[in-house]
């Protein structure tokens, strides 16, 4: 698979203002473009409210765009059907950031990994049995037990239920995951893990890393190339070596400046698993 930005924008409409009515809106992505290869990292780092989440959710089109174009794999994802839209997005998951929000504390932990399966039966064509072991397979994958299964989310720590929606985001297996600052509310311990986890399955299985961040610690050890978005424009891309070493743009000087220690050699990170 290939995912391509192809000059995107994307204006919020702008809120009244008094008796003059609508502002001119707010424009959350500038004229973005960049393009992500198979098994490939692709890192996207920028402060808060530069536009990363709008960005993913346009990719995922849970938000139109208002200009420009969302190739996967060469094809318009903003011009298909619904019905193409949704077997597409079994090929493409999420792993949010706040493990804590995003799984339903009602939903055991079997239930939870096995919705996207259920969502997309006509897809991956299941039953309840081959669901079961799929889930439990799935769990082992991502380093829990199949003790696990029953227990709801509350029973887990913040790096179990981060690997419990990493499970969930590989259930139907997708080839393009799109990480959404998936370990930054964690502990840098347990982000450790929780990152080596990530590199490891990426190796296994193939994937290919949309990796959103406001770390270039974390991008610098997870990533291939990384795009740097201010003020939802894209103002450096390329191989994470090239603009760690020898920045051009001088917001990515100032990001790195305000870096604790760009060395990946001596990054918290690298724990080696
Ligand atoms: N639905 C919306 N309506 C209006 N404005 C929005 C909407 N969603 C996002 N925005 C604005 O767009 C900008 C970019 O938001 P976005 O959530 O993409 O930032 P972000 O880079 O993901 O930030 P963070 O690191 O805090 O998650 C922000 O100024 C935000 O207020
Ligand atoms: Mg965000």
């Amino acid at each position: 698979m290939t995912l391509e930005i192809r000059n995107v924008s994307k204006v919020f409409p702008g809120q009244r203002k008094g008796m003059f009515g609508r502002g001119d809106g707010f424009k959350a992505l500038d004229d973005v473009s960049l393009s992500v290869r198979k098994g490939q990292s692709f890192g996207l780092v920028g402060e808060s409210g530069s536009g990363k989440t709008t960005l993913t959710r346009c990719i995922l089109r849970l938000e139109s765009v208002s200009a420009g174009s969302v190739l996967f794999d060469g094809e318009d994802i903003h011009a298909l059907s619904a019905q193409a839209m949704r077997r597409l997005r079994a090929r493409m998951q999420i792993v949010f950031q706040d493990p804590y929000a995003s799984l339903n504390p009602r939903m055991t932990v079997h239930d939870i990994v096995a919705e996207p399966m259920v969502i997309h039966q006509d897809t991956v064509g299941f039953g309840a049995r081959q669901r079961t072991d799929r889930v439990v397979e799935l769990l082992l994958q991502v380093g829990l037990r199949s003790e696990h299964l029953f227990r709801y989310p509350h029973e887990f720590s913040g790096g179990q239920r981060q690997r419990i929606g990493i499970a969930r985001a590989l259930a139907v297996g997708p080839e393009l995951l799109i990480l959404d600052e998936p370990t930054s509310a964690l502990d840098v311990s347990v982000q450790a893990e929780v990152l080596n986890l990530l590199h490891r399955l990426q190796e296994e299985l193939g994937l290919t890393y949309f990796f959103i961040s406001h770390d270039l610690g974390v991008v610098r050890y997870i990533c291939d190339d990384v795009a740097v978005i201010y003020r939802g424009q894209i103002v450096e891309q390329g191989p994470c070596e090239s603009i760690f070493d020898a920045p051009q743009n001088d917001y990515t000087r100032i990001l790195l400046e305000a870096m604790p220690d760009p060395d990946p050699e001596r990054s918290p990170f690298r724990t080696g698993e």
